[in-house]
């Protein structure tokens, strides 16, 4: 039998192990949570690592690698890393360029996110007078593109794409909208200018997945509207920015003399400056068909007059008076005016819509034109 004294004992010393081991079990909970924020405050301290292209891999420890605004180094690759080839996406240490890891392949760069992309439903009755641009473009774009055995069978290669040029406002956007809607074609639309100032480092990529999409989606239309701004003669290229845009300018080159003619993607290239625009593109084989997009004469006024009033309720308009009035605008500025005729109605609580208020709105427009002429003038006259 214990005695009483030793049972008193005994309970003390169980309370102890008792309390020694929830002491042991709680050191080593704060140890783990110690060992964490150490890790977390490493992180902290640690300098963040630069994502780069790899240009070329020379040998297992040295690569020349492209680095966000353009330029290119020669750099060590760390023990630690893995394989390296041309196009992957690695990690470099900011200070001295070294090669940590490659980024994960599966973060694919997103073109969806920086091309529009649609399926228009212009049709070729929105499209007023042009009849000769009309059919030059069916024969270029839509003919191909529906009918390939037709080329196959006389022997000729079609060409893969066209350039729309002139003056604002006169139809081009609208036209390639029609050929791709009757071709049921993927519209996949750039600005050239966005090209370069949004996609810094980014635009030969751009490009070319841009490429990639239309042959998945195809048939398609890849439509490259502003494209004299990548594709401008450079006497000199000095800045990394410039250099960026030849880069961007060279991929597209690439692009187009990569795929096949009767590939069903179509390229349509639009400017208002065809005489800055670089030979280079218009070599046979690229845009090597130009179709100018003018200033309508009498007989187009009316057609696009007739479009765009098509919908309005009109009382005793004399269209062919107010198609001599509109001489020199551009089928936008007659949408405009036809725009604005509907304005001066509301204006007067009216419904319908009457000639006078067709000629206070040519004249409004006539006048801003003028006004905007000037503003030019002043800025770069
Ligand atoms: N030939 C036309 N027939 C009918 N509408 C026209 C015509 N030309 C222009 N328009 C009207 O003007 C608008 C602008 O035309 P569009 O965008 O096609 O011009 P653009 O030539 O592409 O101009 P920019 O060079 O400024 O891009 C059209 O949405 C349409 O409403
Ligand atoms: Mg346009």
């Amino acid at each position: 039998m214990e005695s009483k004294e030793t049972k008193k004992e005994n309970s003390v010393y169980y309370s102890y192990v008792a309390n020694f081991s929830a002491l042991e079990e709680e050191n080593k909970l704060l140890r783990q949570s110690v060992d964490q924020l150490r890790e977390e405050l490493q992180k902290f301290k640690s300098n963040p690592l630069m994502v780069c292209e790899v240009v070329e891999v020379i040998d297992e420890k040295n690569a020349v690698i492209r680095i966000p605004n353009g330029n290119s180094f020669l750099v060590n690759v760390s023990s630690g890393c893995e394989k390296l080839a041309a196009g992957d996406s690695v990690l470099v240490e900011q200070k001295n360029l070294t090669i940590i890891r490659k980024t994960s392949t599966d973060k694919k760069f997103n073109v969806e996110q920086f091309v529009i992309i649609d399926k228009p439903n212009i049709k070729w009755q929105d499209v007023g007078g042009l009849k000769q641009q009309v059919q030059e473009i069916k024969e270029v774009i839509e003919l191909p593109l529906k009918k390939p055995e037709l080329f196959k069978k006389i022997g000729i290669q079609p060409p893969k794409g066209v350039l729309l040029y002139g003056e604002p406002g006169t139809g081009k956007t609208l036209l390639a909208k029609a050929v791709a809607a009757a071709t049921k074609s993927t519209f996949i639309e750039v600005v050239g200018s966005e090209l370069v100032q949004k996609f810094i480092g980014e635009g030969a990529k751009l490009v070319h997945e841009m490429f990639q999409m239309a042959k998945e989606k195809s048939p398609s239309i890849i439509f490259i509207d502003e494209i004299d701004a990548i594709a401008a003669t450079r006497i000199e290229v000095g800045t990394s920015g410039e250099r960026e845009v030849q880069r961007t300018f060279m991929q597209l080159l690439a692009e187009i003399d990569g795929f096949d003619n009767l590939e069903n993607v179509k390229i349509i290239g639009c400017t208002n400056r065809k005489d800055i625009l670089d030979p280079a593109i218009l070599r046979p084989g690229r845009l090597d068909r130009l179709i100018k997009v003018g200033i309508p004469d009498e007989e187009g006024r009316k057609e696009i007059f007739k479009i765009h009033t098509k919908n309005m309720k009109l009382q005793n308009v004399k269209t062919d008076k107010l198609v001599k009035e509109m001489e020199d605008f551009s089928g936008a500025e007659i949408h405009a005016a036809c725009t604005e005729a509907g304005y001066f109605a509301i204006r007067k609580n009216k419904t319908t819509i009457t000639h006078s208020d067709f000629s206070e709105a040519i004249k409004k427009v006539r006048l801003e034109e003028k006004l905007e002429g000037e503003d030019y003038l002043r800025m770069f006259g």
